[in-house]
């Protein structure tokens, strides 16, 4: 039996998590749960899953859910980081959306817990303090994101020295088809229409823009150790090849289903171990077409600065994620339009001079920075928030 906290149970991997537990009940069970503030959903999750400890990023709401549930609850960041830290769980998935979800990745990682890492943002901004701090503490980061869950399963058994190349897909988001004219014209309601998965509203856009794949190239270099320059991405509109390896001999293995977010989540719960699963099996002859083509980087920048703040390395990925967590947020409110978030985001790359080696508190401080920055810039004013909080 193994015991899993689930740290944003309240969102679209969070609840797709619970999915596969409420399935698997002999299996896991749930030692704790976080939500933001969306405390309704996390009482009848309390419930179901007789759930010992919580937290609530909102105060307010953490107050709230107090008298409502039989259940020790926490507030702030810091309870999601103790959350992270507790005794009673064997492994921690980060389901928190943004590089909100450092912290606790990193408390996880320092008490020696296993993480499920479906949180990308910590990888892109802080990928080498925490893949530091994961082999120092013994600590096994497994993938959730589909990509690298296809190409997880892909190095298994094998030696990664025989790796020539990393093949990682890309669906092309909601205006693969657009011409550039057209995606001057559109709004938060058009990208959150993505056309294979289903998904929070940050990383919708984040595909919509292609920056979600450039996010996906850093985070595969921290996971995998393999150079950029060995790293391709190819637009697969049906989602069904999942990402690729490519070995010495030149023979290529890849990852293939229908696209449906349970079954990395599952794997990263299970392993090594395959248990049954609803996924709808794949029906070849009903697919008929697999199709492959390069990503239009003219169109949709995003994925270029991406690579290149990765290539830098140091302090730029952080630069780049922070403008991009307010970019999005601003385009989300309707603030700015979809082109303004590669131009918002190359101007504070621009505008940074990179350091090499910072640790996580520096990483967190800079993030914090450009985040205030940002939302300056946009006449976001807002109260003064914690590092990751936008
Ligand atoms: N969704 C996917 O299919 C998918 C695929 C691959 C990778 N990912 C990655 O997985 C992560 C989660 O994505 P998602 O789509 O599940 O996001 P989501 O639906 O927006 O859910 C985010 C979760 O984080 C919580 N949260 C938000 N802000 C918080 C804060 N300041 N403090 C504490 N908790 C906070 C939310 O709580 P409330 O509900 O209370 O707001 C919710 O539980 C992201 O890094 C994303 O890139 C997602």
């Amino acid at each position: 039996m193994k015991s899993v906290t689930v740290l944003g149970s309240t969102g679209s991997i969070g609840l797709q998590t619970l999915d596969v537990i409420r399935k698997n009940r002999k299996d896991f069970t749930v030692a704790a749960l976080s939500c933001g503030s969306n405390i309704d959903i996390l009482e009848r999750q309390i419930r179901e899953f007789e759930v010992k400890t919580a937290a609530v990023f909102d105060e307010r709401k953490a107050k709230e859910l107090r008298a409502r549930v039989p259940a020790r609850v926490l507030s702030g960041l810091q309870g999601i980081v103790e959350l992270a830290k507790l005794d009673s769980a064997d492994l921690v998935l980060n389901a928190l959306v943004g590089s909100i979800g450092i912290r606790p990745t990193v408390a996880a990682i320092e008490a020696g817990k296993n993480v499920a890492l479906a949180n990308k943002e910590t990888l892109v901004s802080a990928g080498v303090p925490v893949m530091e701090r994961a082999k120092k503490h013994g600590a096994v980061l497994f993938p959730v994101d589909s990509e690298h869950s296809a190409i997880f399963q892909c190095l298994n058994g094998e030696n990664k020295g025989s790796v020539r190349r990393l093949i990682i897909t890309c669906s092309g988001g909601a205006f693969r088809n657009h011409a550039p004219a057209d995606l001057r014209r559109v709004t938060a309601a058009d990208a959150l229409k993505h056309p294979s998965w289903n998904m929070g509203a940050k990383i919708t856009v984040d595909s919509a823009t292609l920056m979600n794949k450039g996010f996906e190239v850093i985070e595969a270099k921290m996971l995998f150790g393999i150079d950029y320059d060995d790293i391709e991405v190819v637009i697969h509109p049906q989602s069904i090849i999942h990402s690729l390896v490519e070995f010495a001999d030149c023979s290529v293995l890849a990852q293939l289903s229908n696209p449906d977010m349970r079954l990395p989540i599952q794997y990263a719960l299970t392993y090594p171990a395959r248990v049954g699963s609803d996924c709808r099996p794949l029906d070849m002859a009903a697919v008929k077409t697999l199709s492959f083509s390069p990503p239009d980087t003219g169109r949709f920048p995003c994925i270029r600065y991406a690579i290149q703040a990765g290539r830098t390395g140091g302090t730029m990925p952080c630069v780049l994620n922070a403008a991009n967590e307010v970019a999005v947020r601003a385009f989300l409110a309707g603030k700015i339009g979809f082109m303004d978030i590669p131009e918002l985001v190359l101007k504070k790359l621009d505008g940074h001079e990179p350091c090499m080696n910072p640790d996580i508190e520096e990483l967190l401080a800079l993030d914090e920075r450009i985040k205030r920055e940002t939302m300056h810039e946009l006449h976001m004013e807002r109260e003064p928030l914690p590092a990751g909080v936008i």
